[in-house]
C-alpha cells in the first residue's frame, strides 16, 4: 500500500474510561487491555492477510487518486453549468456525503450568492418524505439541476421511488433526452436495476466498489461526487484516510488508535455494561461524523449470530449528541440516569473563526466572566467541564481532539472510525459486513409495495395473528 506523505493529528485521550479516574465497578483496567491484546493481535494479522488475499477492499479507497480526478475532471465539467445538485439515496449512500459536506462546506452554502458560494446548491432526497421531496422540487430550477442517484443495490425502494419521481419532473420540465444527460448514477459497475435503467438510457455512471459495504463508501464515488460539488478538496479527504491507514499498522492495541478505540468499547461494554456508545462532537460541523458513525456502529455490529452462528444478539447502541447543545438536553441524563454508556467527546483545536465575546454591560456585573472571551475557548471549556464532570460522576469517557476541521481530519476520522468498528466486531465475535436484519425490513417493504417476486413474504405479513379491527382502532 503507498503511504503518505502527511502526518495524522488525531489525538485520543482515554484516561478517563480508566479505573482509576471512573472506579473499579465503571472503568476499564490495564490488565483489561493487556487480557485483550493477543485477540486484538490475532484479528490484526487475519485482516492483514484477508486484505492481501484481495477482502477488506474498504482499506483500498484513501489510494483510489485516479477516481479523484476523474471525479474532479467531471465536477469542473458540470459545477458551472448546474444551479441546483439533488442527490438521491439513503443510508450508506448518503449519509457519509451528508457528514462530509456539513463538515467542510459554508453551514448555509445553500443561501449564499452564486459567486461566493462556487459551484450548484446542494440538496438531499434520502426519506422518501412526500412533504420535502415536494418541497424540493418546488425550490430548484429543473432546467439547470444535475441529478446524482447513489443505491449500491440498485434498487432501494426508498432511493428509486425517490428518483422515479425526480426523473419524471426532469423529464417534464427539459424533455426526456436532455433529462439523461441532467443524471449521473452511482451503482454497481455491472448489477442491479439502477445499472440496467443507466445502461439502456445512457446514463453518465461511476461505480459503488464491488466487495465495499455501503456504510464503508464514503471514500469512494458515493461520497466524493458530491462532496466534489460542494468544492471540497477530496484528494485531500483521501490523503488523511491514509494518513490514519499510516498510522494504524500496529497489532498493538495501545499503539493503533482504531484498535484502542474498539477495545476500549467492548470491555466497556462486556465488562462494565456500558451498552451504549455516545458520539459528542463540541462541533456543529461534526454532528454528520457521528450520524455517519452512528450507522456504521449499528449495522456491522448489531448481530444476531457469531461467526459461528450462535446466537449472540450483538451491539452496542449508537448514539449521537452535540455539545453544548446537549448539555442542556441529554448530560443530566448520562450523569445521573443509569451508568450505562461509553461517551466518546470529539474536540477541536482551533475553530475555523474566532468570535469575541464583546464587554458585557457593567450595570450587570455577573456577566463579567464572559468579558475577553471568545465563543471557541467557552464551547472547549465546556466540553472540558463536561468531561470532567462526567468523570468526577464515575461515567467513563473519552476524548478525540482534532487540530483543525479540514478535508485531511475527515479522512482521518473515516478511516479510523471504519477500522475501529471492523476490529469491534472481531471483539464481539460477528461479521461487521452484511446487514441481514436490514434486508429483511427491506424485502417486507418490496412484498407490501406489491413486487410480484416477494408474494409469499405479502402473505406471511397480512396473515398477522391478532384481530386487526381491534388494534387499528384503537383509541
Ligand atoms: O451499509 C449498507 O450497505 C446499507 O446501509 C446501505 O447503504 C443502504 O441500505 C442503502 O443501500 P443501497 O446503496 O443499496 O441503496
Amino acid at each position: 500500500m503507498p503511504t503518505s506523505s502527511q502526518q495524522s493529528r488525531l489525538v485520543i485521550d482515554y484516561r478517563n474510561t480508566m479505573n482509576s479516574v471512573v472506579s473499579e465497578e465503571h472503568g476499564i483496567s490495564d490488565t483489561d487491555l493487556d487480557d485483550i491484546g493477543d485477540k486484538v493481535r490475532q484479528h490484526h494479522d487475519r485482516l492483514q492477510s484477508e486484505h492481501t488475499a484481495g477482502e477488506q477492499k474498504w482499506m483500498d479507497l484513501p489510494d483510489d487518486t485516479a477516481l479523484a480526478d476523474e471525479i474532479v475532471a467531471f465536477v469542473d465539467e458540470v459545477r458551472e453549468q448546474y444551479q441546483d445538485f439533488i442527490l438521491i439515496g439513503i443510508g450508506g449512500s448518503s449519509l457519509g456525503a451528508i457528514a462530509t459536506i456539513q463538515a467542510l462546506a459554508h453551514p448555509y452554502r445553500n443561501l449564499l450568492p452564486d459567486g461566493k458560494r462556487g459551484g450548484p446548491r446542494i440538496f438531499i432526497l434520502d426519506n422518501p418524505d412526500p412533504e420535502k421531496v415536494a418541497a424540493t422540487l418546488d425550490t430548484v430550477d429543473l432546467s439547470k439541476t444535475l441529478v446524482n442517484v447513489v443505491t449500491k443495490s440498485g434498487q432501494t425502494a426508498e432511493t428509486m421511488a425517490n428518483f422515479l419521481v425526480v426523473r419524471d419532473a426532469l423529464i417534464e420540465a427539459v424533455g426526456e433526452e436532455q433529462a439523461k444527460k441532467q443524471i449521473v448514477a452511482t451503482t454497481d459497475p455491472e448489477s442491479g436495476l439502477l445499472r440496467q435503467l443507466a445502461d439502456q438510457e445512457g446514463y453518465r455512471t461511476f461505480p459503488v466498489p464491488p466487495g465495499v459495504d455501503g456504510r464503508q463508501t464514503v471514500l469512494s464515488a458515493v461520497g466524493m461526487i458530491p462532496a466534489a460539488i460542494a468544492g471540497i478538496d477530496i484528494h485531500q479527504l483521501l490523503a488523511g484516510a491514509a494518513a490514519m491507514r499510516d498510522r494504524a499498522t500496529s497489532g498493538d492495541v495501545r499503539s493503533n488508535p482504531a484498535y484502542l478505540l474498539a477495545a476500549i468499547s467492548w470491555i466497556a461494554d462486556s465488562r462494565h455494561r456500558k451498552s451504549m456508545l455516545v458520539t459528542m462532537p463540541y462541533a456543529d460541523a461534526l454532528f454528520g461524523v457521528s450520524d455517519w458513525f452512528r450507522q456504521l456502529w449499528a449495522e456491522s455490529l448489531g448481530k444476531k449470530l457469531s461467526v459461528d452462528n450462535e446466537v449472540v444478539y450483538a451491539g452496542q447502541t449508537p448514539i449521537k449528541a452535540l455539545g453544548a447543545i446537549d448539555q442542556h438536553s441529554q448530560i443530566q441524563l448520562y450523569t445521573e440516569g443509569p451508568n450505562d454508556k461509553l461517551i466518546q467527546l470529539i474536540a477541536v483545536g482551533d475553530y475555523r473563526d474566532q468570535v469575541d465575546i464583546p464587554t458585557p454591560p457593567e450595570s450587570i456585573p455577573d456577566l463579567a466572566y464572559l468579558d475577553g472571551g471568545e465563543l471557541g475557548s467557552l464551547i472547549d471549556k465546556e466540553r472540558m467541564a463536561t468531561a470532567w464532570a462526567l468523570a468526577k460522576a464515575d461515567r467513563p469517557n473519552l476524548t478525540i481532539t482534532t487540530p483543525v476541521i479540514d478535508a485531511f481530519a475527515i479522512g482521518e476520522f473515516f478511516y479510523l472510525m471504519e477500522l475501529q468498528t471492523v476490529m469491534a466486531g472481531a471483539l464481539y465475535d460477528v461479521d461487521p459486513f452484511g446487514q441481514p436484519g436490514v434486508e429483511a425490513g427491506k424485502n417486507a417493504t418490496y412484498a407490501l409495495m406489491g413486487q410480484a417476486r416477494y408474494d409469499e413474504l405479502r402473505e406471511e405479513l397480512e396473515s398477522r395473528p391478532g384481530d386487526a379491527e381491534t388494534y387499528l382502532n384503537a383509541p
